[in-house]
């Protein structure tokens, strides 16, 4: 059986690929080192996958957890804007060291193909919409620059030393198992979680700003797709639904979605926010035949459905 590495794969895109390979008929590893990642994320495969738990930064860690794999998924990260302003240092030595030090080891270990998560944070605030691969990067913060030194990491690994590599460049990710809990959570679910107690959510600024959304689990399957298209080699591909969504159309979803009529709360928009943000998939359409197949709405039913259960949990 091919074995497939996730590393991340505790966290909440990385769980969500090790549910793909294993539907696929792949053996996985995960290498985690349980920061934001949870067990609980991996709980309803437990004893079909092997988790290695283990630092990125740490060569021998990244040298047993490569060791047989034919695919690496690089999932693992600080996921932070914010946390990469307070922490250059800290985020670079995950994001970036880490990266060339999974990238060192799955070369010598002769992995045939490596995908990252990389991110539409490289596009900064550029305002020329869709953003295309071929836009100049314009990286706002330490975060987005460790994503595209890693992107560029890549393409000289697979120039020197043969290894294939493939980044993806996730938009707005949303669904299941994403933490609503970090004080650095996403938009989507932070509001889920407000409306689900019956709190109205707070939007920063006119409402107006635009994100591009995508299901993780299209997430999942891009990522699969990007491990065999042969001509996704040594290519920078953006991951996105391709719409665009205003946060106040978020919250009228939502409403719809919970049957409720919570008004958003204004509060003064926050500094370096991006305004408005599309991706341009075509890349993906072409290089990897990848086409976003759920509806925006039934993702977010599915994902509020998670929600629902995870709090009657009590999780
Ligand atoms: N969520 C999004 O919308 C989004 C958008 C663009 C890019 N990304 C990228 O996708 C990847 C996954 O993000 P996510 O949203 O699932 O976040 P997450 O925090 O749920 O997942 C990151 C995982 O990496 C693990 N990890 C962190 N530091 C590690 C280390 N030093 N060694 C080993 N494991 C470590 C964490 O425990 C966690 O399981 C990240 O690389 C992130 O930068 C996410």
């Amino acid at each position: 059986m091919r074995l497939a590495l996730v590393t991340g794969g505790a966290g909440f895109i990385g769980s969500h690929i090790v549910d793909a390979l294993l539907q696929e008929g792949w053996r996985v590893r995960v290498l985690d080192d349980f920061s934001t990642g949870r067990r609980a994320n991996l709980a309803h495969v437990g004893k079909e996958i092997e988790i290695l738990e283990g630092d990125v930064r740490d060569a021998a860690v990244c040298r047993r957890a490569v060791a047989g794999a034919e695919v690496v998924f690089h999932q693992a990260a600080i996921p932070s804007v914010p946390r990469s302003v307070a922490d250059p240092v800290g985020t670079h030595a995950v994001n970036l060291t880490g990266t060339v030090q999974m990238l060192t080891e799955a070369r010598q270990a002769g992995v045939r193909r490596f995908v990252f998560a990389s991110s539409s944070a490289i596009y900064g605030n550029d305002p020329e919409l869709p953003k295309r691969e071929t836009m100049r990067p314009a990286p706002l913060s330490p975060y987005a620059a460790q994503k595209l030194a890693g992107e560029y990491y890549l393409r000289v690994f697979q120039e020197l030393q043969g290894i294939e590599t493939v980044a993806l460049r996730y938009f707005n990710v949303f669904g299941p198992r994403q933490d609503p809990a970090s004080e650095y959570a996403a938009v989507i679910p932070k509001f889920i979680t407000r409306m689900l107690a019956g709190t109205p959510p707070t939007i920063f600024g006119d409402g107006r700003q635009t994100r591009d959304f995508i299901y993780v689990g299209e997430v999942a399957r891009a990522n699969l797709l990007a491990a065999a298209a042969p001509a996704a080699a040594g290519r920078v591909i953006n991951i996105a639904g391709g719409r665009r969504l205003d946060l106040l159309d978020l919250a009228a979803t939502i409403n719809e979605v919970l049957g409720a009529r919570l008004e958003p709360v204004f509060a003064p928009p926050q500094p370096g926010d991006v305004r408005d943000s599309v991706a341009d998939i075509s890349q993906a359409r072409a290089v990897l035949g990848f086409e976003p197949r759920l509806s925006f709405a039934d993702g977010l039913r599915a994902t509020v459905a998670w929600y629902r259960q995870a709090r009657a949990a009590g999780g």
